[in-house]
């Protein structure tokens, strides 16, 4: 097991990468200062049918231990569920020294972090995250809630005391879930400066390569980037936006689709191709977009669905929270490890958006 340092400015925190790091629970737990007077596990259906036992297991027998489960979905990211749960650790009688479990992928991350950010005000919390795209949610202390209007609209930043990533959790995760999780592995690859993206195009040439070291291997480099970002914004004043390189498009995409009808790293490999597409037309210069698109298609990621119109896209764009006064802000590459935030006028995003339609017809 390997220890990284997730440090902001608020907090430090470790993250434990392993095959088998969930052992770590149970002394994370009896180390706590206040100790822990209950644990409250939220997760999903899916997650608890296959772990739930597990990670009960690695729990200090003296504690008294409750879960809350809800239906596996991005849709899940819900008031209702927000207000049942947080009527369920009310009955349960949680209080200001409880501790909450996050066991899940990133709607779990999110949701339950955000349980735990406004429960008497902020109580604590761990991540374990069994996604390979919550390497991505559970670092960084970004937790939320959709409205229906938005996803991912209703939150805060709350950080967690620690996240356990136990790498053979990963081994029940169907195949759409590992390609949509390596989209944001490849989104840190871009924003790295450490040959990252070279390091991918060498060792994983298909999903199958996301095994044993190579799978320790990527998590490490794409979480370094992660904590390397949020170390130096904690709270998305500058930096920090450009991990959303790819989210402008890939969220309005999601929206209009519905959540939950395309996953969300399908939707955000779609929007980095489109925002590779604008970056080689604001920026004047060859990223071998024409390359990279077929680089990936060859893991398998969709074309943008054909019914999807530009002028739908652009309206939903316009909701995107970057936007500023009514303009479209959105995250640009100069080239591997350079980003920038350029403001872009709607008449470039829709031509550009058209163009990107041909491009995949
Ligand atoms: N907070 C952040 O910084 C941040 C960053 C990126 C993404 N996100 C959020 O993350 C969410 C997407 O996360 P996700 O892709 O992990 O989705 P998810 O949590 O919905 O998980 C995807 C599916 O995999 C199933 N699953 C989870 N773990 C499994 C396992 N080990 N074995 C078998 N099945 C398993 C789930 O039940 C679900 O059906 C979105 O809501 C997005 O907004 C947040």
């Amino acid at each position: 097991m390997e220890t990284l340092a997730i440090q902001t400015k608020s907090k430090q925190y470790p993250l434990y990468l392993g095959n088998d790091s969930i052992h770590i629970l149970s002394s994370l737990i009896s180390d706590l200062t206040p100790a822990a007077s209950s644990i409250f596990i939220i997760s999903d259906s899916v997650v608890s049918n296959h772990y739930m036992n597990h990670v009960k297991s690695c729990i200090p027998n003296d504690k008294n231990v409750f879960q809350f489960v809800i239906p596996a979905g991005e849709e899940q990211k819900s008031f209702e569920n927000y207000y049942a749960c947080q009527t369920y650790a009310l009955e349960c009688g949680l209080d200001r020294n409880s501790l909450v479990l996050a066991f899940g992928g990133g709607v779990i991350g999110d949701f339950a972090g955000f349980i735990a950010a406004t429960y008497m005000r902020g109580i604590r919390f761990i991540q374990i995250p069994t996604t390979l795209l919550a390497h991505d949610s559970a670092v960084g202390g970004k937790v939320a809630i959709n409205h229906p209007l938005g996803k991912n609209m209703i939150g805060v930043f709350h950080q967690p005391e620690a996240v356990i990533y136990n790498l053979s959790f990963l081994d029940s995760l169907p195949e759409q879930e590992w390609r949509s999780g390596f989209a944001e592995v490849i989104k840190h690859s871009f924003i790295s400066k450490q040959n990252f993206f070279e390091w991918l195009q060498m060792n994983v040439h298909s999903l199958n390569d996301l095994q044993h070291e190579k799978l320790h291997e990527a998590l490490k480099k794409a979480i370094s980037v992660k904590a390397n970002v949020i170390f130096q914004d904690e709270t998305e004043q500058g930096v920090r936006a450009h991990l959303n390189f790819g989210h402008t498009l890939g969220h309005a995409i999601e929206a209009e689709l519905g959540y939950g009808s395309i996953t969300h790293g399908d939707a955000i490999a779609i929007g980095m191709q489109f925002a590779l597409l604008l970056s080689e037309k604001v920026f004047q210069k060859d990223l071998q977009f024409v390359e990279k698109k077929t680089w990936f298609e060859s893991y398998g990621y969709p074309k943008l669905p054909a019914h999807l119109t530009a002028e739908q896209l652009l309206e939903r764009m316009k909701r995107d929270k970057k936007t500023k006064s009514g303009t479209i802000r959105m995250v640009l590459l100069k080239e591997i490890g350079c980003m920038q935030l350029v403001e872009i006028s709607d008449e470039s995003i829709k031509e550009t958006l058209h163009e990107f339609i041909d491009s995949n017809s």
